[in-house]
Order: C-alpha cells, then structure tokens, then sequence
C-alpha cells in the first residue's frame, strides 16, 4: 500500500475523536437509564450532563460531515474484494445516518418536554411547545437508533479486527504515520478517487 491511498491527517484526527466521542455517548446513555430515580436530581443531572455533551459531539460531527462533503475519501484498496467494497460503503453511510439520527431525535425529544435543555448548566430558549406524543416519538427513535448504531459499530469493529489480522493496511489508512507531512498539502490525498463511498 502506498501512502497516497490514505486518509490525510484531518480525516483520521477527526475520525478519532468523532468516534471515541460517540463511543463514550452511547455508554453514557444506556448507563444513565439504569440510574434510580432517588435521590432526586442525582438521575437529572446524568440526563443534563448527556443532553450537553450530546450537543457539543453534534457540533463535531457537524463539522466531520461537512469536511467530508468537502473531500473525497481515497478509493477503497484493491486487497478488499467487491463484497467487502460494498459492505464498507453502506457501513460508512449508515454510520453517518445514525451520527445525524441521535443528536437531532435526542434534541427535538429534549425540547419536547415541559422543562427547558441546560448547556452545562444555561437554560437554552424554547422553540415550540411541550408535546407529550412529539416527545415519546422522538424517545422511540432515539434508542432505535442508538441500538442501530450499536451495530454498525459492531459490524464496524469487526471489519477493523479482520484487517488488522491479515495485515493488509486497510486499518493503516486511518492512522497517523510519520509520513503524513508529506500528504498535508493535497485536500485529501492524491490518489484516485473514490466518489461512490461519499456518504
Ligand atoms: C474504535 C474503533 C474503530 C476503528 C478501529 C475504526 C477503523 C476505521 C478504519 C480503518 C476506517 C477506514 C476504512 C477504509 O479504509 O476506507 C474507518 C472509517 C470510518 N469509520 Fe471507523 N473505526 C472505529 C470506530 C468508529 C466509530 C465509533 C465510528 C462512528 C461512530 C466510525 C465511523 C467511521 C466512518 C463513518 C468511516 C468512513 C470514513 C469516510 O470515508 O468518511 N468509526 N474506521
Ligand atoms: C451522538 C449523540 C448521542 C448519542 C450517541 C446518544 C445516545 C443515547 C443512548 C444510548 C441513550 C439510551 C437509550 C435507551 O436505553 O433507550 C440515550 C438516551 C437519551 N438521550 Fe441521547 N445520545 C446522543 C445525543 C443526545 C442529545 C443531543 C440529547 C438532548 C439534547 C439527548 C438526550 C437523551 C435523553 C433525554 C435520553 C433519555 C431517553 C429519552 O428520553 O429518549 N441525547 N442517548
């Protein structure tokens, strides 16, 4: 594999801090259903602290989308056969659906309820009102989507470990080697492109 079949530093820094962020988010979030009601304000202040840190990954993520509307992603490595191209692709789109799917059903169901979202703390306005069915809807499709997301990531993972095992590089191409510098001034890298895994 040569290096100009790599993501570029931006994408993998990105990447990283996207994916731990979520990572953490989600175990944040199952975690917090199993917190008892009593002490009251123990169990809100989890839900506050979820709500928060749940915008700012948004605005990450936000940004990743948009950088990655920006650049194409270098073309998938011959080492992987057609199957496993088509498989990565719809994992990745997935991945992104459910990475704009959980902030946003997160957020509207939030804003649904009778008691304003706090940003570590700052009461944010109001846009519409209180709407117990808008709220439960939005409940539904937030943990839907979060089981969803379990998944993908699963399904993701276990990609990752296969190619890690056979050494084939393809888990290489989102890490940061030595060489990166050398990459820094094309907007993405400078091989051929791949237009069909933009998400
Ligand atoms: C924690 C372990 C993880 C590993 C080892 C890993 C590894 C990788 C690798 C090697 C690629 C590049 C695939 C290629 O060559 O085309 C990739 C791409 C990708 N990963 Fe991960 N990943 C991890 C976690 C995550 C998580 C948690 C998410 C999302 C929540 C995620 C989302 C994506 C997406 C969307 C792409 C496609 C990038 C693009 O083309 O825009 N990854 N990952
Ligand atoms: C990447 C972003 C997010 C992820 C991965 C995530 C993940 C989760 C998970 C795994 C749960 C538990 C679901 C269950 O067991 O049924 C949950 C619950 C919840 N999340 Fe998030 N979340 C995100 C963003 C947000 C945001 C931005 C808000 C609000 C501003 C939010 C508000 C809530 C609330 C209120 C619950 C409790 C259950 C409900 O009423 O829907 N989340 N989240």
């Amino acid at each position: 594999m040569t290096e100009s079949i790599k993501y570029n530093r931006i994408a993998v820094l990105l990447h990283w801090l996207v994916g731990l962020a979520v990572l953490a988010q989600l175990s944040l979030g199952f975690w917090m259903e199993d917190v008892p009601k009593s002490p009251p304000g123990v169990r809100a202040s989890w839900f506050n602290l979820h709500k928060s840190t749940g915008m700012v990954i948004a605005l990450l993520i936000a940004l990743r989308i948009i950088w990655r509307l920006m650049h194409q992603a270098p073309a998938l490595p011959d080492v992987m056969n057609a199957a496993q191209k088509t498989l990565a692709r719809w994992n990745h789109r997935l991945l992104y659906f459910c990475m704009i799917v959980m902030p946003l059903s997160g957020f509207l169901g939030s804003s649904f309820t009778p008691y304003p979202i706090k940003f570590f703390g700052t009461p944010l306005p109001r846009f519409w009102d209180a709407n117990s069915e808008m709220k439960e809807v939005m409940a539904v499709i937030h943990s839907s989507a979060a089981c969803v997301l379990v998944a993908l990531v699963g399904i993701h993972l276990l990609g990752a470990l296969y190619h890690a095992f056979k050494r084939d590089g393809v888990l290489g191409r989102m890490l940061i080697s030595s060489s990166d510098h050398q990459n820094q001034s094309s907007p993405q890298n400078t091989s051929p492109q791949d237009s069909s895994t933009q998400p």
